[in-house]
């Protein structure tokens, strides 16, 4: 029988996400709720490192639900990919009396956790990040948001395209993944997508379907193009010089990791981040939270690290059909 968890902490790791404060408020008020003590480790691994760990009450989460990027900060740590550091960080959870970590971050972060782990700290980790990219579940804290935030700049970059009857590469984030991109393709209408999924694609390809839809009478060509390919200037150019058609590149960047988290982002968070608690409390040891066919589900850490994600080639089939038909 697991002992009684006293005393929890809460950090955000990896690039910010819109939800990560409603995942914290969560976390907070439910562990107050059961009277658990929770405490806010600042700026993830690195603010552990240097204990910049400070006591959390009902009010230091007020007002924090609408608010995109994370109270507590986040840092992406080296050190804390060295043993000696994942040592010391344990130690100092030893030292504050912390039973458990929740880790609010990505799959590096849970990598993060793992190294915890392995010197006996307890943690429960969920999934924020904007780029969809972890196996172990189907949705992100983050990625609604920020899939949102760039089909309504996309929008606006189609109305001035159409005008100038010219073609457009929106470059969109996602690291080394194509899910934000795949699903701009989709919401956007765009005549193409490049996933790094599908790295191997044919330039020459693009620029005989550009020629293509002018000629079926196409007064635009928008292409969205994965971070994960990148390069977007020096394709515009590339494509403008074999097609004789303007072209523009716009590199989306940081704008798509901010801003008001959506209802869906705040609500996942919000579940997610009581579920932690509530796990803890049952005595779970290292697991990691997700939503699995509409379902909140936990899947043990080592499990959902060696798991593959793949990308849906239904909806990226679909969403070439209806842009092109
Ligand atoms: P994300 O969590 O969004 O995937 P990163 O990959 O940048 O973001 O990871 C966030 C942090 O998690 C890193 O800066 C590091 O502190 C920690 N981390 C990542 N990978 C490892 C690892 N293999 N071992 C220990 N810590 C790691
Ligand atoms: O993981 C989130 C993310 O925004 C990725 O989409 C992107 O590759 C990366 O972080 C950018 O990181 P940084 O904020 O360090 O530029």
């Amino acid at each position: 029988m697991a002992e009684k968890v006293k005393k929890i902490a809460v950090l955000t790791s990896g690039g910010d996400a819109p939800g990560m404060n409603a995942a914290i408020r969560a976390v907070v008020r439910q562990a107050l709720s059961k009277g658990i003590e929770i405490v806010g480790i600042h700026r993830g691994y690195a603010g552990l490192l240097d204990e910049e760990i400070t006591p959390m009450d009902a009010h230091s989460v007020s007002d924090i639900i609408s608010r995109g990027g994370t109270i507590l900060q986040t840092a992406r740590c080296l050190e804390f990919l060295q043993e000696e550091y994942q040592q010391k960080a344990a130690d100092i959870c030893r030292k504050h009396n912390i039973d458990a970590v929740v880790v609010i971050g990505g799959d590096g972060s849970y990598k993060g956790a793992r190294n915890l782990r392995n010197h006996d700290i307890n943690t429960i980790s969920m999934p924020g990040t904007i780029d969809l990219d972890i196996a172990s579940t189907d949705y992100t804290i983050g990625f609604d948001t920020a899939v949102n935030t760039a089909m309504e700049a996309i929008d606006k970059i189609r109305d001035t395209s159409t005008s100038h009857e010219r073609c457009s590469i929106v470059e969109v984030m996602g690291r080394g993944a194509g899910y934000i991109a795949l699903w701009c393709g989709i919401a956007n209408g765009a005549e193409d997508v490049l996933l790094p999924e599908h790295y191997n694609f044919d330039e020459q390809e693009i620029v005989n379907h550009i020629i293509e839809g002018r000629k079926k009478g196409k007064q635009h060509h928008l292409i969205i193009n994965a971070e994960g390919i990148g390069h977007s200037s020096s394709m515009a150019k590339r494509i403008e010089a074999a097609t004789g058609i303007e072209t523009r590149a716009t590199i989306l960047g940081h704008m798509q990791r901010g801003g008001s988290p959506t209802a869906r982002d705040r609500v996942y968070a919000s579940t997610m981040g009581a579920m932690a608690v509530d796990l803890l409390l049952e005595g779970a040891q290292q697991r990691v939270i997700g939503v699995r066919n509409g379902q909140y589900i936990h899947t043990d850490l080592d499990e959902a690290l060696a798991m593959q994600k793949s990308m849906d080639e239904y909806q990226l089939s679909i969403c070439k059909t209806l842009a092109n038909i």
